[in-house]
């Protein structure tokens, strides 16, 4: 395989067999053209990058059935509020012009003030792109590339802030981003981001936050040594709690600002635990097929046991663990989930029965597989009645 950025040889040093689009839901009738990719997973010693080698291409997964909503979890929508209050306090110049990427249904926009700051939204996915434009959002039905930014000739050097969250990494061609952000960002703006953490992936052995989107997983010190071949800088990491762990990076043009004491530490401690380089992915594949048997093991007795077994939130993420760890009907009957665009299909790759909260209520199994551990104070608050007759549990300790 190739590094996305130095295009140097590098080898994959795990495979997890062949996967499906991760937010693929599939109707029965398409079950025999569905596609597959090989997820096999490599390491950039040099700029110290966890990639993917193949994937599908950016849009048959973002497109206007894009079944992933921004708005699906309150803890997000709360999470998006303080993101931009964040922005606001810490953005001391006159805030004229800011782009979001990524911006989805406008969850994160809709928080500033479009009578003031000039708000643009570029958002690939028709579906949720319409749902932000309806929300009075100026939102591109686009994808943030070169070709498409540089038609904004107007707004050339002029955007004091462009933010994503959850986003770049979805993005496989990050010159190009990094092209387009040189053309938009004034002199003294900053692009800021956030992106689920390597460090808290490695540490939880969430191997789930590695699906088709996530084309990379980002670390301070991948992410420092990125920008850095581009004239720019990182000058803040900031942990989040979001998704099991995630970083918030703030990167500006080479000088304009001064590094943030904070940033040496987290790169001393990545140094320290091995998250610069492959050790700590060496460990990280034992730990992924030893989480496998277990979670294998774990199914097999509940059905001893007769247990009915359910999953609970059809998340992009549960498509890797079950297919993964081979896990159908045989052990799953239903998975139930928030999102009427999910609800009547099936998984993909592994076709269980996606159905409606209700289901769940009205037929509660003796386990559920917790497939949105992320937002498990959320939900834990929501199925007291569930923990009276069941038990939760996940392939990771929750
Ligand atoms: N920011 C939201 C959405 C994350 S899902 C949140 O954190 O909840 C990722 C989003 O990025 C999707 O809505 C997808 O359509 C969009 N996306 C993928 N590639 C993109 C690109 N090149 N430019 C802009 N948005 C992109
Ligand atoms: P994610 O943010 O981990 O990808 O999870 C989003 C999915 O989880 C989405 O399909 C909606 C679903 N979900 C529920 O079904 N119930 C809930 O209470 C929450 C928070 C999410």
């Amino acid at each position: 395989m190739i590094c996305k950025i130095t295009n140097k040889k590098i080898k994959p040093f795990m495979s997890f067999g062949k996967m499906p689009i991760a937010n693929g839901f599939i109707t029965k009738k398409d079950f025999k053209k569905e596609f597959f990719f090989k997820m096999e997973v490599g390491f950039s010693k040099k700029i110290s990058l966890f990639q993917l080698n193949e994937h599908p291409k950016p849009h048959q997964m973002f497109n206007k059935n894009y079944p992933f909503f921004t708005s699906s979890s309150k803890g997000m929508v709360n999470h998006f509020k303080k993101y931009s209050e964040w922005v606001k306090k810490n953005y001391k110049k006159d805030l004229k012009n800011l782009i979001e990427i990524g911006s989805n249904d406008g969850t994160f926009l809709k928080n500033f003030n479009k009578k003031k700051i000039n708000l643009i939204g570029f958002e690939p996915s028709k579906n949720v792109a319409q749902i932000s434009s309806k929300r009075g959002i100026k939102t591109i039905n686009k994808f943030f590339n070169y070709k498409n930014v540089k038609k904004l000739k107007n707004l050339k050097r002029k955007i004091n802030i462009i933010t994503a969250a959850n986003a770049i990494c979805h993005i496989p061609n990050l010159k190009d981003l990094i092209r387009g952000i040189d053309f938009l960002l004034a002199d003294d703006g900053l692009f800021i981001f956030e992106e689920p953490y390597l460090g808290s992936m490695f540490t939880k052995a969430s191997y789930d936050q590695i699906y088709d989107e996530h084309i990379f997983m980002f670390s301070a010190s991948s992410i420092k040594k990125i920008f850095d071949l581009f004239n720019f800088e990182l000058i803040n990491a900031i942990p989040q709690k979001t998704h099991g762990g995630s970083m918030r990076y703030v990167i500006c043009r080479k000088g304009s600002y001064k590094p943030k004491i904070s940033l040496k530490k987290i790169l001393r401690k990545e140094k320290k635990k091995n998250i610069d380089n492959i050790k700590s992915c060496l460990q990280f594949k034992k730990k992924c097929e030893i989480s496998k048997k277990k979670l294998i093991q774990k199914l097999e007795n509940f059905k001893k046991k007769n247990y009915k077994i359910a999953g609970y939130a059809a998340t992009s993420k549960s498509t890797t663990i079950l297919n993964y760890c081979n896990i159908g009907t045989d052990f799953i009957d239903f998975i139930s989930d928030t999102t009427k665009e999910k609800i009547g299909k099936f998984s993909p790759g592994m076709h269980i029965p996606i159905v409606s909260m209700k289901h769940f209520q009205k037929n509660l199994p003796d386990r559920a597989f917790l497939f949105a551990w992320n937002h498990k104070n959320e939900i834990f608050k929501k199925e007291k009645k569930f923990k009276k007759k069941g038990k939760w549990f996940a392939h990771i300790s929750i």
